[in-house]
């Protein structure tokens, strides 16, 4: 079926001018970027966006990481496009992606690890609603 998944072009690849390659392997998967933005996310934003994590002994990395530079949120649309994202980021740990996935060619470290992808329908209804109102979304046919 028709899904809706959050994706995040983290700071490294951002950084690293890497921000058209990521989108275009999203768009040659057949997925469709119905919206997107820049930002750089303040720490309440970050830690808000990662509360799940908030036990975890990286939690402050990540929020460090993760707002040490500006980031490209994106709504991707399409079928099955959870899993079909998930399958193109590759492992979390880029040591561990397979090759020809975007953490495997674009990351080096599982901190720095490129990209962020919603991992449920659940996780993805609710990391939408946090960056995007439904006015910001454009469904395309
Ligand atoms: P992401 O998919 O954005 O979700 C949480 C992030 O925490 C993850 O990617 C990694 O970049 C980071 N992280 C750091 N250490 C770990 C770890 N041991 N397990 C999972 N995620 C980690």
């Amino acid at each position: 079926s028709t899904e809706r998944t959050l994706s995040i072009i983290k700071p490294d690849a951002v950084a690293k001018n890497v921000i058209g390659q990521i989108l275009s392997r999203f768009e040659n998967a057949g997925l469709r970027i119905v919206a997107a933005k820049m930002m750089h996310l303040s720490q309440e934003q970050a830690e808000g966006f990662y509360a799940e994590h908030k036990e975890r002994p990286f939690f402050g990395d990540l929020v460090a990481f993760m707002t040490s530079g500006p980031v490209v949120v994106q709504v991707l649309e399409g079928e099955g496009a959870i899993a079909k994202n998930r399958d193109l980021m590759g492992a979390t740990n880029p040591k561990e992606a397979e090759s020809g996935t975007i953490r495997a060619d674009f990351a080096e470290t599982i901190d720095a690890n490129a990209v962020h992808g919603s991992d449920s329908a659940a996780s993805a209804e609710r990391e939408i609603a946090y960056f995007f109102n439904d006015s910001e979304i454009c469904p395309r046919g």
